[in-house]
């Protein structure tokens, strides 16, 4: 009987609001992309998804706590390449092991990691910013969001490839922290494109250079690393939706086809892309293909930030 009904109500899946966590503060990259996605997600779906922030330990917190939550599919979460990449390494008593307690969903959008500095940084470009840092290192305020997050091992990993030791400033999101790069209270950060592309095309912040391979079509002028004369740091983060492991497959199912029609959706698309956003691709879009990436990315970062060393926080 509980079986029936159970299979029941996933048929009727979803029959209230779903939550989905985001670990970081409002208005930063995570919770935008969410906002963007979900709303999309809600209209396939029938039912609003309704974003809630549980910020703190550089994502550790939200992501702890949604995975950790009844796997009915009422909350789900947006992770990313610090959650479920980065964590492991960073984090000897985490929670969770994002290969193997979660039921992946899809990859939402990558995000282009740029380097940006404060207006008034005496440095105008990479080259000057890393000889800078060479004198002033010592004096320079680098924002991120949490031992963690995509800020934090992506800056730790540009602070050991130009072998700076900034003091590490903390925050709940680098939604937050972009607004005190803007007020000129820290001084510089490795963030996604889609927090800082606004400001950076407003002349509100300054971009040294964007880690790709190619530049971004909504950032012309930014040059990439390996143009601004810096080898050997390049990468992009992504960002992507998780159910709690056990969450059945019926559910799953509903969840990536909603996040898959949002995808390609024009409008939904047109938002992300204005931002910077990639587009996942057609492969990239399934619960297994965000499996594998959850596992590569781990293996990945790993030895990565083991070597940058946790000096640097
Ligand atoms: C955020 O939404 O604040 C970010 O994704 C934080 C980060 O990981 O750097």
């Amino acid at each position: 009987l509980a079986v029936a009904a159970d299979a029941q109500a996933q048929g009727n899946y979803p029959q209230r609001p779903i939550t989905m966590v985001v670990p970081f503060a409002a208005g930063g990259p995570t919770d935008v992309i969410a906002r963007i996605v979900g709303e999309h997600m809600s209209h396939t779906l029938g039912q609003q998804i309704v974003v809630e922030n549980v910020a703190g330990a550089g994502g550790t917190t939200g992501i702890t706590r949604a995975s950790q939550a009844q796997p009915d599919g009422y909350t789900i979460m947006m992770g990313h390449m610090g959650t479920h990449g980065a964590a492991p390494a960073l984090y000897p008593n985490l929670k969770y092991d994002p290969a193997k307690d979660f039921a992946p969903v899809g990859l939402a959008a990558g995000t282009p990691i740029l380097i940006v500095a404060r207006k008034d940084f005496p440095a105008n470009d990479l080259k000057g910013f890393v000889e800078y840092m060479k004198t002033n290192g010592d004096k320079v305020n680098m924002a991120h969001a949490g031992v963690g997050s995509v800020s934090h091992m992506t800056g730790i990993f540009f602070n050991s490839v130009i072998k700076a030791k900034p003091t590490m400033v903390s925050y709940s999101g680098t939604g937050p922290a972009l607004n005190d790069l803007m007020g000129n209270t820290v001084d510089f950060m490795t963030d996604q494109i889609v927090n800082v592309a606004p400001q950076i095309q407003g002349g509100n912040i300054k971009a040294f250079a964007i880690a790709t391979p190619v530049r971004s079509p909504v950032l012309p002028n930014v040059p990439t690393t390996k143009e601004a004369g810096l080898d050997g740091y390049e990468v992009s983060a992504w960002n992507a939706v998780f159910a709690p492991k056990g969450t059945s497959p019926e559910i799953v199912k509903k969840l990536n086809d909603a996040l898959v029609k949002a995808l390609a959706d024009e409008n939904t698309k047109k938002r992300l892309l204005d931002l910077g956003g990639v587009i996942p691709s057609d492969a990239e879009r399934s619960p297994e293909a965000l499996q594998k990436l959850v596992e590569t990315e781990v293996a990945r970062w790993t030895p990565v930030l083991k070597a940058a060393g946790t000096k640097a926080q």
